[in-house]
């Protein structure tokens, strides 16, 4: 019995270790989850999903000069509402059903490095 609960225990710390707070992995994880169908492994915007069909094309997140164009909040905004509550196109999807807010924060972190730019402060 002793054994028993001991396996348990230990096994409900490892499952701690598993879901530890969102780090840098998870929030790689998220972004190829999520977002490189259409926004491409790199962020360039050329993700598999993305056809000729697509009426825009998906932000390319290494454009340090369009991604200036935004600040942090304004990313944030655009990614839990989607695209249409920044006046951009719907293909861009809503994620606040999908993503927790940390997850999103680590996602607006995730594209100012790939951006390696600071953003429109504000
Ligand atoms: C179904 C395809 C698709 C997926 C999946 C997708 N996006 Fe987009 N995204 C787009 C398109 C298309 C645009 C451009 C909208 C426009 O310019 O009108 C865009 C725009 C954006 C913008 C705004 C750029 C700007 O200039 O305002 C951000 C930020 C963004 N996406 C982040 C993400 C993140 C983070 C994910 C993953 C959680 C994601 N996207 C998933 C298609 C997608």
């Amino acid at each position: 019995m002793r054994t028993l609960i001991t396996t348990f225990a230990s096994a409900a710390l490892a499952s701690c270790f598993v879901t530890a707070p969102v780090a840098a992995a998870d929030t790689q994880q998220v972004f190829e989850f999520y977002c490189t169908q259409c926004h491409g492994p790199g962020g360039k915007g050329d993700g598999p999903n993305v056809t000729k069909d697509f009426p825009v094309s998906p932000r390319n997140f290494t454009n340090a000069e369009e991604m200036n164009k935004l600040s942090d909040a304004d990313m944030k905004n655009v990614i839990m509402d989607g695209g249409p509550s920044a006046s951009k196109s719907p293909m861009m999807p809503p994620w606040s059903k999908t993503l927790t807010e940390e997850q999103v924060d680590g996602l607006v972190k995730h594209l100012r490095v790939l951006c390696q730019c600071e953003g429109k402060q504000g």
